[in-house]
């Protein structure tokens, strides 16, 4: 019935039992989370995804190649499953995800139950990748954190719709959209991650404006302006008077988007007037890291 932040391997979780809709309720109002925005469930093995949702042929290839990992799949919900109506925002589609996390994995073994866990940050803010970040976030607030060191990956998990069209892809993570494609075709993959469309949102959760600073963050910056803090990326950082933080000196993509979410609330708490972002090029996980930025740079509501 309580609340448990807990480390994945893309970010922090905050957990609650799925069949719980008092803990969920709980759990929407300590984000502070649109109710219409449905959570993702989490499963302790891969096997178990199948009480909660019907996983057709194209599932089941996506569930054996990627699970346990950071990938999730929004499919059809079954009549019998227990899923707190609250938790699907009334759907008729569930999300599933199997992290890879062993101490995820342990805590939804340990707790029994199916666990929703939306990412452990205020609702439309940053993204937590340290126990620390959960802690900020929810200070004097009654939940329980899991302190698991850093989220290896640093960008949530890839979000797949099973679709009678195809796979649909709604949120760039990890998982590439080549690596689905290696797997179901390329002809069965719809690519619908660019669609920024508030008023249909292709993932409930894919507002514009999500992962925002407190400061307004300023792409494809090559210089800094006088008061701002500087994300950089690669080996040639532009001159600053020194609030700036390098996402990856060597140019690796995993190491930036494994800073990305630290670096950005680091920077945020100097108090910057803006925060300028190197440009990072879009392929691979940078395709998820753009997104993000993108997102964190939209005007806020
Ligand atoms: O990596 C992750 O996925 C992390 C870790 C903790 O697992 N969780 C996470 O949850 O990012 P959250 O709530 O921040 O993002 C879940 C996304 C939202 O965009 C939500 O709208 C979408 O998944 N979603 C959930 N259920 C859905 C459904 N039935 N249909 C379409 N989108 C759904
Ligand atoms: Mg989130």
């Amino acid at each position: 019935g309580g609340l448990v932040a807990f480390p994945t391997e893309t970010v922090y979780g905050l957990g609650a039992d799925a069949t719980n809709g008092d803990a969920i309720a709980r759990l929407y109002a300590t984000k502070h989370r649109p109710l219409l925005n449905p959570l993702i469930v989490h499963v302790a093995e891969p096997v178990h995804a199948r009480r909660y949702g019907m996983l057709d042929d194209r599932a089941l290839q996506l569930t054996d190649a990627f699970w346990p990992g950071p990938l999730t799949l929004v499919v059809p919900q079954r009549s019998d499953s227990p899923i707190a109506s609250l938790a699907t925002a009334g759907l008729d589609t569930v999300a599933l995800r199997c992290s890879a996390h062993p101490v995820a994995r342990a805590l939804i073994a340990a707790a029994g139950c199916p666990v929703v866990a939306p990412s452990a940050n205020r609702s439309g803010g940053v993204s937590a990748t340290l126990a620390e970040h959960v802690a900020a976030d929810f200070d004097g607030q009654d939940i329980v954190v899991i302190d698991g060191g850093a989220s290896p990956i640093g960008v949530e998990s890839t979000v797949a719709a099973i679709m009678a069209n195809g796979v649909v892809l709604l949120r760039a993570g990890a998982v590439l959209v080549n690596d689905i494609a290696g797997v179901v075709g390329a002809e069965h993959v719809v690519d619908r991650r660019d669609r920024t469309d508030d008023a249909a949102p292709n993932a409930p959760g894919q507002l514009t404006s999500h992962y925002a600073p407190q400061a307004p963050v300023r792409l494809n910056a090559s210089q800094v302006n006088a008061g701002e803090a500087l994300l950089g990326f690669g080996v040639s950082m532009p001159p600053t008077t020194g609030r700036a933080l390098n996402l990856s000196a060597s140019g690796s993509l995993e190491e930036a988007a494994a800073h990305l979410f630290a670096h950005l609330r680091a920077l945020d708490a100097m108090n910057p007037t803006a925060i300028a972002v190197m440009p990072i090029p879009d392929v691979g996980l940078g395709q998820a890291i753009n997104d993000r930025l993108r997102r964190a740079a939209a005007p806020t509501a």
